[in-house]
C-alpha cells in the first residue's frame, strides 16, 4: 500500500512544477488533466464515490448530523472533503488520517463558511454592499482567505449571490441585496478577493457560488420554501450574478435547497446542465447544499434515498454535502446502470483537479502553518481595515437639524440591549469570529473615544421578551444628558439561515423603551444593529438621527463611535429597499409599472394600482443613504440619439456643497420607455464612488452601450430594441428622470 501511495505522489510530483502557476480563471481546460488521470486510474469504485462525499466534522453543525464517526470514514477512503473543522491542529489530525492512512493518500479539501471575515469578523455581506465599494469588498474577502486559509482551510461556502427582494427571508443578511447589476458585481470582487489571482498560492482559498438557484425568492420569505417563476425573471434577476461569478473564474456551485418550478435545484438538470455547463461553460465542481438530496424525499420528488442520489448524480451534482446518499447508494446505482461510472469518473475529476490547483498533491500540509496563523489571525491591518469596511456599510437613514455628528463634549445616555454586546454585533454565519474578546461593542467604542466621565450606560431590556423592569433605571441614566443615543435592533440569530420574520418591526419591548425615553424630550440618536430591512415607520417619525449599522463585526464599537462623533461621514447608501410595513412586501426599486399606475397628482384616485392604507412608496429607498455634507448634481448628456457603434456618455459635476469632506455614491439608472417584454421603472446600470472635500467638485462619467440595453425577450434572446430611454444620475433611486436618448439601432 504504501508503496503505491509514494509512486502516486512521486509520479504527480513529476508533473506538477510546470502546473504551479495556475490562473483562478478556471474556466479553461485543466492543466491538471493528465496528473487527474493517472490518479483516477489506480482507484476503485469505493475510492472515487468517497472523493465526492462532504461530511461535517461535528463543529458548526447546522441541520441533521448524519454519522458520528467521521474520523472511522476519512481512514476508510469513503471521504474527500470535510467542513466545519478549522484551526491547524485539527485540520493537521484529519489531514493525517487521509494522507498517511488511506491507501492512495489523496488530501482532504477542508470547508468552512467563511462569509464574512475567518477570525476577524468583516460586517455582514448585506452591509458591506451598501459600501458599494468593489475594492473594499474585495479587500475583506480577500483578508478573509488570509486569515482562514493560515488555519488549513482550503475552500469557502461564500459568497452567497442570491439576490433577495423580501426583508422576511432571514438570509437576505448574506447576499448583496436586491439589484441584479450591483449584486453581479459585488459577486465578482468577492470571488476575486478569495480566490486571489493563483490559487495555488497558499493564502487563496476556493469560492463557491450559492444558492444555485433563486433561493432568495421562496414564497413568503419562508426560509427554504418553494420558487417558482418564469425563465424571463430567472434569468434576468436571479441568475446573472451567477453568471458573474463564473466569468470570475469561481472554482465551485451549490446548489440551493428550493425547488424551481416544481424541480428541487439539486436534481435540476435546467440549471445544472443546460444552464450551468452548457451555457456558462463552467469547469469547477458542484456540491449540494446540506443534506439538499436527501430532502428531494419530502419535497416529494424521489421516492427514497437511493433515487434521489441517482436524480442528483444524473442532473450533475458533484459532491453531496453531509447527506451520505452518494456514500450510501452510488455503487449500486452503477451497478444497476442507473448512474453510468463516467459521470462518476467527471465528478472525481473536477474535485481532483481543485485538489491540484490548490497545490494539495504537492503538500497536503501546506494551508495548515501556525506561524502564519499567528502572524495574521486578527492582526493589526487586518483590524483597521474592518474597522474602516465597517463604517464604509453604515447607512444614515435620517439626521434632523444636524443631529449628529455628536460633539465629544456632549453628555450621553448610552442605552439599549445591543449598546454593551459582544456577541450579535457580529452577526451571523461569523465562522471562528471571536466574541467575547476581540469584538468591540458601542459602549467600549464610545469609551475608548470621549472617555468614561460623559457616558452612563443602561440596557433598558433585552432584545426579545417582555420585561420592562429596568425601564426606570434607562429613563434615570438620561437626567443630566444633552442627547440620547440607543442601539437596539435583531439578535444575530434573527438573521441568517432559518430565520424567517413575519413581523419586522424592533423586536420585544425596545419600541416601548424608545417611547418611555422620548417622554423626556432629548434628542434621541437611534442606532440599529439588525441583518434585514426592518419597519421603522413609527421610529422615522420618533426619534431625530437614525443611523443603520446592520452588524458591523468585530471593530464595530469603534467604527459606529467613529460616525457617531464626527472622525468619520457616513457615506452608505442602502442595496435594499425598507418597507413601510410587511404588507408592502415585495416592494423592491425596479418594479414594473402596471396599467394602472398611480396618478401623483391624484393619489386618491380609485381603482388604481395601490394600497387604501399606506403609499406605494417604501420608508427608504434602495440607493438611498444621507452624508453630514451635502451633493449637487449637474448632469449632461453627449447625444439625444444613439447612433450605431457609439455609446452615450452621461457626466454628471458633482459638487460638496455642505460643511464636512465626505463621500457620495452617484448612480445611474435607465429607463427602456416601450420595448416588446414590459421593462421595469428603473434599472441600475452604473455607479461610482467618489470622495469630495467641503466646497470641492469632481465630473465623474458613465458610457451607456447597448450591451446595457439588452433584455429576454419572447424567445429568451438577449437583445435590445430601438427607442426612447430615460436617464438619471443621483444619490437615490428614487429621483426622477432628467434625460432622454433615442436607440436608432436595430436589434443585435
Ligand atoms: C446550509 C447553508 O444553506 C449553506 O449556505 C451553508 O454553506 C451550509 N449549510 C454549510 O454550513
Amino acid at each position: 500500500m504504501k508503496k503505491l501511495k509514494i509512486f502516486l505522489l512521486i509520479s504527480v510530483l513529476g508533473l506538477l512544477f510546470s502546473c504551479t502557476t495556475q490562473n483562478t480563471k478556471l474556466n479553461t481546460e485543466s492543466p491538471y488533466r493528465k496528473q487527474v488521470d493517472s490518479i483516477l486510474n489506480l482507484m476503485t469504485l469505493d475510492e472515487k464515490i468517497g472523493q465526492t462525499v462532504l461530511f461535517t466534522s461535528g463543529w458548526d453543525v447546522t441541520g441533521p448530523s448524519m454519522n458520528d464517526n467521521y474520523k472511522e470514514y476519512i481512514k476508510q477512503g469513503k471521504v474527500g472533503a470535510v467542513f466545519n473543522a478549522f484551526t491547524t491542529r485539527y485540520t493537521k489530525e484529519l489531514q493525517q488520517i487521509a494522507v498517511e492512512e488511506t491507501r492512495l493518500g489523496i488530501p482532504l479539501l477542508f470547508g468552512y463558511d467563511v462569509i464574512h471575515g475567518h477570525r476577524t469578523i468583516f460586517p455582514i455581506p448585506l452591509a458591506e454592499s451598501c459600501s458599494w465599494d468593489m475594492k473594499l469588498i474585495e479587500k475583506s474577502a480577500r483578508i478573509a482567505a488570509t486569515e482562514a486559509s493560515a488555519e488549513g482551510i482550503h475552500w469557502t461556502f461564500a459568497p452567497m449571490v442570491d439576490i433577495a427582494r423580501d426583508p422576511r427571508w432571514g438570509r437576505i443578511s448574506e447576499g448583496a441585496g436586491e439589484d441584479t447589476y450591483l449584486g453581479s458585481r459585488i459577486a465578482k470582487a468577492r470571488v476575486r478577493g478569495f480566490q486571489g489571482d493563483n490559487l495555488s498560492k497558499e493564502n487563496t482559498i476556493l469560492a463557491c457560488a450559492k444558492h444555485f438557484a433563486a433561493y432568495g425568492a421562496a414564497q413568503a420569505g419562508r426560509d427554504y420554501h418553494t420558487v417558482d417563476m418564469s425563465e424571463r425573471e430567472l434569468r434576468s434577476i436571479y441568475l446573472p450574478p451567477f453568471k458573474a461569478a463564473v466569468d470570475e473564474g469561481v472554482a465551485t456551485f451549490m446548489t440551493s435547497f428550493n425547488e424551481l418550478d416544481g424541480i428541487p435545484a439539486s436534481a435540476n438538470t435546467f440549471l445544472l446542465k443546460d444552464i450551468l455547463r452548457n451555457e456558462w461553460g463552467f469547469k469547477g465542481f458542484v456540491v449540494t447544499d446540506y443534506t439538499s438530496i436527501n430532502e428531494m424525499i419530502p419535497h416529494g420528488y424521489a421516492k427514497d434515498e437511493k433515487h434521489a442520489g441517482e436524480l442528483a448524480t444524473n442532473a450533475g451534482v458533484d459532491m453531496d454535502m453531509q447527506g451520505s446518499v452518494y456514500l450510501n447508494h452510488l455503487k449500486l446505482l452503477i451497478e444497476e446502470g442507473k448512474v453510468s461510472e463516467e459521470q462518476i469518473n467527471s465528478a472525481v475529476r473536477r474535485i481532483l483537479e481543485m485538489k491540484f490547483s490548490l497545490g494539495l498533491f504537492d503538500n497536503p500540509y501546506r494551508y495548515i502553518d501556525p506561524e502564519r496563523e499567528k502572524e495574521t489571525v486578527l492582526s493589526k491591518h487586518h483590524l483597521e481595515t474592518a474597522r474602516k469596511v465597517a463604517r464604509e456599510s453604515m447607512v444614515l437613514l435620517k439626521n434632523e437639524n444636524h443631529l449628529l455628528p455628536l460633539s465629544k463634549e456632549k453628555k450621553i445616555a448610552l442605552i439599549g440591549p445591543l449598546a454593551n454586546d459582544e456577541a450579535s454585533i457580529i452577526g451571523n454565519w461569523s465562522a471562528a469570529g471571536d466574541r467575547k474578546g476581540a469584538a468591540v461593542s458601542v459602549l467600549e467604542g464610545f469609551i475608548k473615544k470621549i472617555g468614561e466621565e460623559n457616558i452612563r450606560y443602561e440596557k433598558g431590556c433585552e432584545i426579545i421578551g417582555g420585561d420592562f423592569s429596568r425601564f426606570n433605571k434607562a429613563v434615570e441614566v438620561t437626567r443630566n444628558s444633552d442627547v440620547i443615543v440607543m442601539v437596539m435592533g435583531e439578535h444575530q440569530n434573527m438573521s441568517g439561515e432559518a430565520a424567517s420574520r413575519t413581523n419586522l418591526s424592533l423586536p420585544g419591548l425596545q419600541r416601548d423603551l424608545i417611547k418611555s425615553i422620548k417622554k423626556t424630550g432629548k434628542p434621541i440618536v437611534l442606532i440599529l444593529m439588525n441583518g434585514r430591512p426592518l419597519t421603522l415607520t413609527w421610529e422615522d417619525q420618533n426619534v431625530a438621527a437614525i443611523l443603520e449599522t446592520w452588524f458591523p463585526g468585530t471593530m464595530g464599537g469603534h467604527a459606529v463611535a467613529d460616525i457617531i462623533f464626527g472622525d468619520d461621514n457616513p457615506s452608505g447608501k442602502l442595496t435594499t429597499t425598507f418597507p413601510r410595513n410587511v404588507g408592502q412586501i415585495p416592494v423592491y426599486y425596479n418594479m414594473k409599472n402596471t396599467g394602472r399606475p398611480i396618478d401623483p397628482n391624484k393619489p386618491d384616485e380609485k381603482y388604481k394600482s395601490k394600497y387604501l392604507d399606506v403609499s406605494n412608496k417604501p420608508l427608504y429607498p434602495f440607493g438611498y443613504g444621507l452624508s453630514y455634507t451635502s451633493f449637487t448634481y449637474d448632469v449632461n448628456i453627449n447625444d439625444k440619439v444613439f447612433r450605431p457603434n457609439s455609446e452615450i456618455i452621461v457626466s454628471a459635476k458633482i459638487t460638496n456643497t455642505g460643511d464636512y469632506d465626505g463621500e457620495e455614491i452617484a448612480q445611474l439608472y435607465i429607463h427602456d420607455k416601450v420595448r416588446s417584454i414590459t421593462p421595469p421603472l428603473k434599472e441600475l446600470k452604473g455607479f461610482k464612488k467618489i470622495s469630495l472635500k467641503k466646497g470641492e467638485s469632481k465630473t465623474i462619467t458613465f458610457s451607456i452601450s447597448t450591451n446595457d440595453l439588452r433584455f429576454y425577450d419572447q424567445e429568451m434572446n438577449y437583445r435590445y430594441e430601438p427607442g426612447e430611454f430615460e436617464l438619471f444620475v443621483g444619490g437615490s433611486s428614487d429621483l426622477p428622470f432628467t434625460h432622454s436618448f433615442e436607440l436608432m439601432e436595430l436589434n443585435k
